[in-house]
C-alpha cells in the first residue's frame, strides 16, 4: 500500500475535547500534522472530580473550535482528507455523543467516510504511531480511569490478560491527593511529594500481588491511607511535612510493586505463547511516573523484552491516537454509517468477563 491516507480525528470521552489529523504515506512513519487539546480540569475542579453533565455541554461547545483549529495548524482543508474518525466509547455517554454527532455532521456535510473508534483501541494502538511496533505486543493501559494487560494483534483484535477490579492506580492517586490537600490531578502532586519521602516509613498493603493471575486492585489503598493519615493525626495532632511525604512515597511504591509484580506475570503468560522477543509498551496518564516508568523498563529488562513508553502528551487523551486507530481500521476497510452509536462500555476484548465497577472517568470498560 503506497497511497496516503489523511485522517481527522475526535476525541471527547472524558474531560479532555481534542481533534488531530494524522497522515501516512504508505507503510511510511506516520505523521500528527496537529493535535489540539483543550482540558477541562478548570471547569470540575470545584466538584472534586468530572460532573458529566459540564463535560458533554463543554465537549458540545469546543468539538468545532479544536476541529478548525487542527485544520488551520496542520495547513490542510476538509478536502485533503479520507475519513474522519471519532471516539464512539467507551467513557461519559454525553461526551461521546457530542463526538459522535460532530463527526457525522462532518461527514454528512462532507461525503467523507466515517469510523467509530474504541478510545482504549487509541491508547493501545499509540506505540504503533509514535515507534510503528509491530504486531504482537503486550500493552498495559494505566489511566485514572483504566488499569488492564492486553496483547495487542491487530487494530480490532485485542486478549484481555486482567486488569483491575476496582479503582484505577489513577484514580488511587487523586483520592490520595485529596485526602492529604494536595493539589489535583493527583499523580503529578503525589509523586513531587514522594521524592522527600521515606517509602518503607509506612508499609502499604499490596492486594491481589500473591495470587497468579494478572488481576489487580486499588480501592483498599485509599482506606489504608486514611486510617494511617487519622492515627498519626490522633498522635500528633497534625500532619508534619514529612508524615506527608513518607505516606506519599509508601503509597507510590505499594502502586509501582502491584503494576511492576503484575507486568512480571502478564510477560511470563505473553511470552509462553507469543515471539520471543516479546515487546511491552505502557500508555495512560499513569505511565507519565517516573517510579512506574523505571519499574516496567527493570522487569522488562529481566525477561530480555523491549520496552516502549510514548512521550507523555500522547499517553494521556489526546485525538492523534483516535486519528491514528481510525487510519488503521479504515485501511481494513472498516466503514460506519450515520446509524454509528455512541457507547459507555466497550471492551476492547470482548470474550474476557467483564470487570466490577465503573470508575470517577466512567466506565471500568
Ligand atoms: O490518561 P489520563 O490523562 O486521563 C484518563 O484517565 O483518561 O490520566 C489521568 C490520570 C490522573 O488520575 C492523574 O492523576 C494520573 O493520570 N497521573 C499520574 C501522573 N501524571 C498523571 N499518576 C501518577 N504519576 C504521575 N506522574
Ligand atoms: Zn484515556
Amino acid at each position: 500500500m503506497d497511497h496516503t491516507r489523511t485522517i481527522l480525528g475526535l476525541e471527547s470521552s472524558c474531560d479532555d475535547t481534542a481533534a488531530a489529523i494524522v497522515r501516512q504515506s504508505g507503510a511510511a512513519k506516520p505523521e500528527i500534522l496537529s493535535s489540539v487539546v483543550f482540558g477541562q480540569t478548570d471547569l470540575h475542579s470545584a466538584f472534586g472530580g468530572v460532573v458529566p453533565e459540564i463535560a458533554a455541554r463543554a465537549h458540545a461547545e469546543k468539538l468545532d473550535h479544536c476541529v478548525r483549529d487542527a485544520l488551520n495548524e496542520s495547513g490542510i482543508t476538509l478536502k485533503d482528507l479520507d475519513a474522519v474518525a471519532v471516539t464512539a466509547g467507551p467513557g461519559l455517554i454525553g461526551g461521546v455523543m457530542s463526538g459522535v454527532m460532530c463527526a457525522k455532521g462532518i461527514a454528512a456535510a462532507t461525503g467523507l467516510p466515517l469510523v467509530g473508534v474504541n478510545h482504549l483501541a487509541g491508547h493501545a494502538l499509540t506505540p504503533r504511531l509514535t515507534d510503528q511496533i509491530p504486531y504482537p505486543y503486550l500493552m498495559l493501559l494505566v489511566s485514572g480511569g483504566h488499569c488492564q494487560f492486553l496483547i495487542a494483534r491487530g487494530p480490532e483484535d485485542f486478549t484481555r490478560l486482567g486488569g483491575t477490579i476496582d479503582d484505577a492506580p489513577g484514580e488511587a492517586f487523586d483520592k490520595t491527593a485529596r485526602l492529604l490537600g494536595l493539589p489535583q490531578p493527583g499523580g503529578p502532586s503525589v509523586q513531587a511529594e514522594a521524592e522527600a519521602g521515606d517509602p518503607q516509613r509506612f508499609r502499604f498493603p499490596r492486594p491481589m500481588l500473591d495470587r497468579k493471575d494478572c488481576n489487580m486492585s486499588f480501592s483498599g489503598l485509599k482506606t489504608a491511607l486514611m486510617r494511617m493519615r487519622d492515627q498519626i493525626v490522633a498522635e500528633k495532632g497534625g500532619l508534619t511535612r514529612q508524615d506527608r511525604a513518607d505516606l506519599c512515597a509508601g503509597f507510590q511504591a505499594a502502586v509501582v510493586d502491584v503494576l511492576v509484580g503484575k507486568t512480571r506475570r502478564a510477560l511470563a503468560l505473553y511470552m509462553d505463547t507469543n515471539p520471543p522477543v516479546a515487546t511491552v509498551s505502557v500508555a495512560g496518564g499513569v505511565a507519565a511516573n517516573t517510579e512506574i516508568r523505571a519499574g516496567l523498563q527493570a522487569a522488562c529488562a529481566e525477561y530480555g523484552a523491549q520496552f516502549t513508553a510514548p512521550p507523555l502528551h500522547l499517553c494521556t487523551d489526546n485525538a492523534a491516537m483516535i486519528a491514528y486507530a481510525g487510519l488503521e481500521r479504515f485501511d481494513t476497510g472498516a466503514r460506519d454509517g450515520m446509524d454509528l452509536m455512541a457507547r459507555p462500555r466497550w471492551p476492547l476484548d470482548q470474550t474476557s468477563p467483564a470487570m466490577l465497577g465503573s470508575g470517577r472517568k466512567g466506565a471500568k470498560a
